[in-house]
């Protein structure tokens, strides 16, 4: 028989789930027969996309706009996701962003801003399905925060300072969160490599060729490659997986 990851028979949301590596995740989701709600900031082909995806994959597929600093609006967002898709099995915090300045010119609003989305913002995400699963009595949620291998490593040459801090701190979080939540949800953490997105679109070539010479299989990775370990640790088969951190990142960080 062939292996088959089965999700369980629930909703999914995933924040940033309308571009780059979030994108692939929400399609891996739909592909794999769940509902799903992309969370988005402010792509106006945000909706378009979702519709896409329902028209692709036969299954409800819709997008909901918000800020994931919001904790008032992503209280609203979730219900409306319960009544319009069901109950919620799992959660991708994929929504980031990534800022290159000096680290010489840094402000307190470029560490309010980064760290608002990347660190506050999984939290933030977590923390209102958590309150929801508790309310519920469920005890067999998913919840994968997408990080990054910045988060462990210092890339030589850039100036990316609070955002390696900002996924050093949504690293650590997601295994702490795990621990504690742990009767509810099996938390982990998922820490890609160089990815081909909008995010990393704007490199040199140069810098593209230093990057790639720094992986053992000397390129980016595809947003499905990161969606695939996703995919998994949403899955029924991935039971025994919690609190930890898992990368994909082509050979970049060795551990
Ligand atoms: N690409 C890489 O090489 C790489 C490597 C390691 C880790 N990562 C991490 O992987 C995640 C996805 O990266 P990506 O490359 O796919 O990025 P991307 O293509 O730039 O997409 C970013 C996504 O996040 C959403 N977003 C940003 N701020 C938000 C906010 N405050 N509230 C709600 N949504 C927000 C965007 O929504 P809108 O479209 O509406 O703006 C978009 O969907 C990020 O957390 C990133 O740090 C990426």
């Amino acid at each position: 028989m062939p292996f088959e990851l089965e999700l369980p028979s629930k909703s999914f949301v995933v924040t940033g789930g309308n571009r780059g590596i979030g994108y692939a995740i929400s399609r891996a989701i739909a592909q794999a027969g769940a509902r799903v709600a992309v969370l988005y900031r402010s792509s106006a082909d945000a909706p378009a996309v979702a519709r896409a995806l329902q028209d692709e994959f036969g299954v409800m597929v819709r997008a909901y706009q918000v800020d994931v600093a919001d904790s008032a609006r992503l209280e609203v967002v979730y219900n409306q996701v319960v009544r319009e898709l069901g109950p919620i099995g799992g959660l991708v915090a994929a929504a980031g962003i990534a800022v290159s300045k000096p680290a010489v010119n840094m402000t307190r609003d470029d560490f309010l801003r980064i760290f608002q989305t990347n660190t506050w913002g999984p939290y933030n995400s977590a923390a209102c399905l958590m309150r929801l699963w508790i309310r519920h009595n469920y005890h067999d949620g998913r919840i994968v925060i997408v990080s990054s291998i910045g988060g462990r490593r210092v890339s030589r040459g850039t100036s990316v300072s609070f955002y390696q801090a900002s996924k050093a701190a949504a690293s650590m979080l997601g295994r702490s969160l795990a621990q504690e939540w742990a009767r509810y949800a099996r938390i982990n953490v998922l820490d890609p490599g160089y990815i081909a997105t909008d995010m990393t679109s704007s490199m040199t070539a140069d810098e593209r060729r230093r990057v790639e010479s720094t992986a053992l299989l000397n390129r980016f990775g595809t947003p499905d490659e990161v969606a695939n370990l996703a995919l998994f640790l949403l899955s029924n088969q991935a039971s025994y997986c919690v609190g930890t951190s898992y990368v994909c990142d082509g050979g970049i960080v060795l551990q």
